[in-house]
């Protein structure tokens, strides 16, 4: 068996957002309990869709500040950006002649993001979920927390590792790095472990609040449609007022939900949010109209999210403290990544 390790990372791109917060970085802080963790801000990966970004040294403080602000202790796990650990991009470019161009086109997101223009995207956005894989498995990683919108990207990094322990397989046991597992039936002697994914709870994808079928996002023009985590009181409970619901009230039951994204979204928000199921949020309101259960939800939302505000202003205020974590999270990275990197040059024969 690989040792337990979790990684995840978040793009140093826009303002976070409560669908960062709740399909990510809470479940980072969670994981900190008995887990060795891994967390980073994946600044290579923010070239995918745009080159020049204004204030990049900036966004990835403020990533940095949301990760601490929210109770990730940097001291016991590693908090640190990606691009100060060059061995990410190198496993990459393997990674990028393990995986097959079939594999990367199928990627939703990669249709999603290179819209109808598909030939003018860049090569780095097809290329996206390989610098992923190696992300996390420069690490030997074996436990991701993310949102549901990553799930794909996470399949993609089990059949980049499987073809890498297949392919390698004589070069694995000639070097004495492999660990014998299996995967379905097979038995498979790996030096990558098959990763998991932890999406599981009541919002494992936080949609936009004017719009139930699509995810709040960053991109999104509208600033109604996300609670940013800097977002003060006023403005959270403007756009929980202002959130998109139908004429009913909220049902007793989850089936009640069926067909009303907008009411199941905010639904989902108030028990992640609680640490509470579905279920549970729907027994304490059912029967309620939204203009009882909305002020509930301001008032959750704002217990949980401004302590964070709050934290995060001031970490950004003095950025000399940001700063040291980064880079002492960056020499502990590099030295475990490095570790990973010598097995793969020797498995490969450079
Ligand atoms: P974004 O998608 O907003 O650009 P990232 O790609 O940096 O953000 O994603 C950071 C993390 O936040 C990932 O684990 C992703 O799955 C999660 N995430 C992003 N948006 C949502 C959402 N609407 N609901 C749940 N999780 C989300
Ligand atoms: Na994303």
């Amino acid at each position: 068996e690989f040792k337990k390790l979790v990684f995840s990372g978040v793009q140093p791109t826009g303002n976070l957002h409560l669908g960062n917060y709740l399909g990510a970085i809470r479940k980072f802080v969670a994981l900190q309990e008995g887990n060795d963790c891994i967390y980073c801000v994946v600044d290579l990966h923010s070239l995918t869709a745009q080159l020049v970004h204004d204030d990049l040294p900036g966004q990835i403080r403020s990533i940095a500040a949301a990760f601490i602000a929210s109770g990730i202790d940097p001291q016991r796990h590693i908090v640190f950006n990606q691009s100060a650990v060059p061995q990410h991009a190198e496993l990459a470019w393997i990674f990028n002649c393990v995986a097959r161009i079939g594999w990367m086109n199928r990627m939703t997101q990669f249709k999603d993001k290179a819209g109808k223009d598909r030939e003018n995207a860049s090569l780095g956005l097809l290329a996206y979920p390989s610098l992923m894989a190696a992300d996390i498995l420069v690490y030997r990683g074996t436990h991701v927390p993310v949102g549901d919108d990553q799930k794909q990207h996470l399949e993609l990094a089990r059949d980049i590792a499987m073809k890498f322990n297949l392919d390698y397989q004589d070069h694995i046991r000639r070097a004495g790095r492999g660990i014998d597992i299996i995967v379905g039936d097979e038995p498979v002697h790996a030096f990558l472990p098959m990763v998991e994914p932890l999406i599981e709870g009541p919002a494992p994808r936080v949609m936009s609040l004017r719009d139930g079928t699509k995810k709040m996002s960053k991109s999104d023009p509208s600033d109604l449609s996300r609670i940013n985590l800097l977002d003060d009181e006023e403005a959270i409970s403007k756009k929980i007022r202002k959130a998109k619901t139908d004429p009913d009230g909220l049902p007793g039951e989850i089936e009640g939900l069926k067909g009303r994204p907008e009411a199941d979204n905010l639904v989902g928000i108030y028990a992640a949010l609680a640490d509470k199921t579905k279920t549970e949020v729907l027994a304490e309101f059912g029967g309620q109209q939204f203009s009882v259960f909305k002020p509930a939800l301001v008032d959750l939302a704002v217990e949980v999210l401004s302590p964070i505000t709050g934290e995060m202003r001031r970490l950004l205020n003095d950025t000399s403290h940001i700063d040291a974590i980064l880079r002492n999270g960056g020499e502990r990275a590099r030295a475990r990544a490095e570790a990973t990197m010598k097995d793969v040059r020797d498995i490969i024969g450079f």
